[in-house]
């Protein structure tokens, strides 16, 4: 199986102590996956940039931030002070999603566009000279621990040949209901990112290294 990065999602771990859950996973995550939700734009809240600013001086590890707020622009230059690496935004928060990509990178944050289930793959086709990730969204955006829609494998794989097809250096991303028996498919359709939370967080501490290792195919 290809080698795939893996990015603990923050969205399942115990919100009182995000400081220590990052370093629980730290070991053997790429990076830290962090879901801001405004109770608008998606049914749920998180948390904003404030937090993620505290969690900063925790781990050098890149923030990869998925944004699930509407409108979107108005705090980008918020989640870029407080330490993002990466910003994905969803194209149906905000009205001009080049605009919003553009003015991401022009900060030097890596920017990302998010298809949500119901959102077609040819939206990416005027991006792909400009973002650095893809995520596809293998559940609807708002909460952890959904079921995968199986749906969206052949998403992967339209993405993966657009990535491919473009010769840039570009991120395929999957979230959702990403768990061992799923996270095979997604590697097979062409994922390079899997954001796992529920997968990962789950039990305690202790059993995290080896969740994540499920996840790579690696039983041990
Ligand atoms: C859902 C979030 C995901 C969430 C995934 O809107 O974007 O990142 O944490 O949770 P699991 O891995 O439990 O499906
Ligand atoms: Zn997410």
């Amino acid at each position: 199986m290809r080698q795939v990065q893996i990015a603990p999602s923050l969205l399942s771990a115990d919100f009182a102590r995000l400081g220590e859950e990052i370093k629980a996973v730290e070991s053997f995550a790429n990076m830290i996956h962090l879901d801001v939700m405004d109770g608008h734009f998606v049914p749920n809240l998180t948390f904003g940039p404030p937090v993620i600013a505290k969690l900063r001086p925790w781990t050098k590890l890149p923030f990869d931030v998925h944004l699930m707020i509407a409108p979107v622009d108005p705090l980008l230059g918020d989640f870029i002070e407080a330490g993002a690496n990466i910003i994905t935004v969803h194209p149906e928060a905000g009205p001009h999603i080049y605009r919003t990509l553009q003015f991401i990178k022009e900060q030097g944050t890596k920017a990302g566009v998010a298809l949500n289930p119901g959102t077609p793959v040819d939206l990416i086709k005027p991006l792909l000279s400009i973002v650095d990730l893809i995520l596809v969204m293998t559940v609807n955006p708002g909460f952890g621990g959904q079921a995968f829609i199986e749906s969206q494998l052949p998403k992967i794989k339209d993405v993966r040949r657009l990535i491919d097809e473009s010769g840039r250096d570009i991120m395929l991303e999957v979230d959702g209901g990403i768990s061992p028996e799923t996270a095979s498919l997604v590697i097979e359709a062409g994922a390079d990112v899997l954001v796992a939370g529920s997968a990962i967080f789950k039990g305690d501490a202790s059993h995290y290294d080896k969740n994540h290792k499920a996840l790579r195919g690696q039983n041990d």
